[in-house]
């Protein structure tokens, strides 16, 4: 994360001894509360949006393995006036019988005659950095070459290599371009020189540089995004692609893992969910799959939480049911994902890991029965999960589904029902307008504090109306979130964990906005919500402090909100402050139980309006401003700027 440091700022939220401020914020440092899960605040991967496929996972080009329906969309036939020659698609004696179809290329040498590949809406490519092309080959007449082309966008070649020698089985070939220039929207070609033919397969260009440089990995740039917000966990892989429109087209973890050519590409569910946004050529080629997920999970220091199919289709679609006596399916899936996550690496599906390269556990703790589900059929699905998890995996807890709405019957009946099954934790999802999301600070105020604990699993303000394509990642729904995220932090006895939803979205294939991150081909934006996540996640603190508002305006009562934490580590206290309002907010903050303070900090994320939203053209114009913050009195006086959140940490001495 930029953090800004500014002068400004400094002047303009100076601490002071306490003078004339209106309202009175309390803090009882020595009286610490509720212990914070240190996996509070998480991230909701979905492959939604080209989360996956055209975003997280480096693959550069679409359809690689003639594996769409329509088996050449992404690439188009290259052939020059002069050039004679055939294209067909095959699937008689495929190199990888799950991924059957290949392209014979056939060319009576007149010129070069092939095809090419148009990437996830352009392939990203930078002047300095390696590419690394491969393809499954095999000769079937001839001694032809094959090109391989790399064209910017102008149609300037880029860089090229020739391969040759192929033999009559398949056989794994590379190269290595350097493009001459950085290009958001280049294009990969495959040409044959000379007469002859050849089948091709899987044709691949990945990034040399990808994510701790894992050969066909993940983005860097992305999962350094993620990395830098600190993420206590990942839930994976979402979201509705979970249940599928229909149960034959639900995520299946085991088609996910595996040697590539053995991962079976489906059609992506937001392909084709929304009529205001179809996305035809989205398909999932798994490339990032289970064991990437754990690797990544591993890598960032985020706990797994895998979501699985609990044997219901998306209730939103055809709501298709596995009959009861057949569920046994889905949970030994489930019992399967657990060894594959955490057995040993001579059990069954612990080896299928350690053949993957990694023999010791992935610490898998967490699972979700079932992503948005609600009712009767979803209660006695869940209730069979439970009652073996409870016997075989007493150490899993579970997370179990609340429908799609925080408030309506289907979400109340989920609660009666989860109260009575001893469910451990409850998925809440809520897509609301900004005031919705102010008004709720204190949702959780007023929870019981026995039963079931909340998993707040999707959330975004939404700045028009839920699934609206005119949603803008704006100001104003990032503090609407602080504002709502100061009350689950205050109540972090019952609310355990939080995800913002979606995670991922390329601006030239989205189907959902608002998005955390936002991408193209080469570059990656913040919203402001991303940098709201990343300074709760970065200054998420060990104990609740109990805080009290006093004299507070009841007008200044529906824009400042307020909470705060204990590091116990470093002993800082910290306090977070949004003030959602277009007029400045003077307050007096009292540390009661304090003695020594130390240096701190004070970060601070606003704008003039609270429309404004970051950009691919202006990625900076909402994001925090750090500056040096050191009060030298437990009672000082801060000024929140209009449309403000500020995090304070102060550092304290015991
Ligand atoms: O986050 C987008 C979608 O919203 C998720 O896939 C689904 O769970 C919810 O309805």
């Amino acid at each position: 994360m930029k953090i800004r440091q500014s002068l400004s700022l400094l002047l303009l939220l100076m601490a002071s001894p306490l003078a004339n401020a209106g309202a009175v914020v309390s803090v009882r440092t020595d009286q610490p509360g509720a212990r914070i899960n240190p996996a509070m605040w998480g991230v909701f991967f979905e492959d939604i949006n080209f989360g996956a496929d055209g975003g997280l996972y480096a693959e550069l080009l679409k359809n690689r393995g003639f594996e769409f329906p329509e088996p050449l969309m992404g690439w188009i036939k290259i052939s020059p006036s002069l050039a004679k020659g055939e294209l067909s698609v095959r699937t008689d004696a495929p190199f990888a019988p799950a991924n059957p179809h290949y392209v014979r290329i056939m060319s009576e040498g007149t010129a070069p005659f092939g095809l090419s590949n148009e990437g996830f809406r352009g392939i990203g490519v930078r002047q300095g950095e390696a590419y690394n092309f491969s393809a499954e080959i095999r000769g079937v007449s001839g001694t032809p070459k094959l090109s391989v082309r790399l064209y910017g966008g102008d149609g300037a070649v880029l860089d090229s290599a020739d391969l040759q020698n192929f033999t009559d089985t398949w056989q794994k070939y590379t190269a290595t371009l350097h493009p001459a220039d950085t290009d958001p929207k280049a294009r990969l070609a495959v040409l044959l020189i000379g007469k002859g033919t050849l089948d091709v397969d899987f044709v691949s260009l990945f990034p040399e540089h990808t994510w701790k440089d894992r050969p066909g990995g993940l983005r860097a740039d992305m999962v350094q995004a993620l990395a830098d917000m600190h993420p206590g966990f990942i839930r994976f892989p979402g979201g509705c692609i979970v249940e599928g429109s229909v149960l034959a087209r639900r995520y299946q973890w085991k088609n996910t893992i595996g040697p590539l050519e053995d991962r079976k590409v489906l059609i992506n569910r937001w392909n084709y969910e929304f009529v205001h946004r179809p996305t035809p050529d989205y398909f999932q080629s798994f490339g990032l799959g289970f064991y990437e997920y754990f690797q990544l999970c591993e890598d960032i220091g985020a706990q797994p939480l895998p979501i699985l199919n609990c044997g219901m289709a998306c209730q939103f679609n055809s709501g298709e049911l596995c009959p009861m006596d057949q569920l046994d399916v889905y949970i030994q899936d489930a019992l399967d994902l657990v060894e594959f996550a955490n057995g040993s690496a001579t059990s069954e599906w612990g080896a299928r890991r350690a053949a993957m390269g990694h023999p010791g556990p992935f610490h898998m703790t967490m699972l979700g029965v079932g992503n948005e589900q609600w009712g009767p059929q979803y209660m006695e699905r869940y209730a069979r999960f439970s009652e073996v998890f409870r016997v075989k995996h007493p150490e899993i807890t579970l997370v179990a589904a609340a429908g799609p709405s925080p408030s309506d019957q289907r979400f109340i009946y989920a609660w009666q029902q989860m109260r009575s099954l001893k469910a451990d934790l409850i998925d809440e999802h809520c897509y609301a307008e900004p005031r919705w999301f102010l008004d709720h600070a204190n949702r959780y105020d007023s929870y019981e504090r026995s039963g079931p604990r909340v998993f707040m699993g999707e959330y975004a303000a939404q700045s028009v109306a839920t699934v609206s394509p005119k949603n803008r990642n704006n100001l104003e729904c990032a503090l609407a979130e602080a504002a709502f995220m100061t009350g689950l932090e205050r109540n972090a006895d019952v609310v355990r964990m939080a995800s913002y939803a979606p995670l991922f979205a390329n601006t030239e294939a989205w189907q959902w906005t608002p998005d955390l991150i936002w991408v193209d081909s080469l570059r990656v934006v913040l919203t402001p919500s991303y940098h709201v996540q990343s300074l709760f996640a970065r200054n998420r603190g060990d104990r609740v402090l109990p805080v009290a508002l006093d004299s507070m305006a009841p007008e200044e009562a529906r824009r400042v909100y307020v909470s705060s934490v204990l590091d116990e580590s470093s002993g800082a206290v910290i306090l977070k402050l949004v003030n959602a309002g277009p007029r400045e907010s003077a307050l007096s903050v009292q540390l009661d139980g304090i003695r020594h303070l130390t240096k701190g900090t004070m970060t601070v994320i606003r704008a003039d309006s609270l429309g404004e939203v970051n950009s691919l053209d202006y990625p900076d114009r909402v994001s925090p401003t750090q500056s040096d913050f050191s009060p030298t009195d437990a009672k000082f006086e801060v000024t929140l700027p209009a449309n403000s959140f500020t995090v304070l940490r102060v550092g304290t001495a015991k």
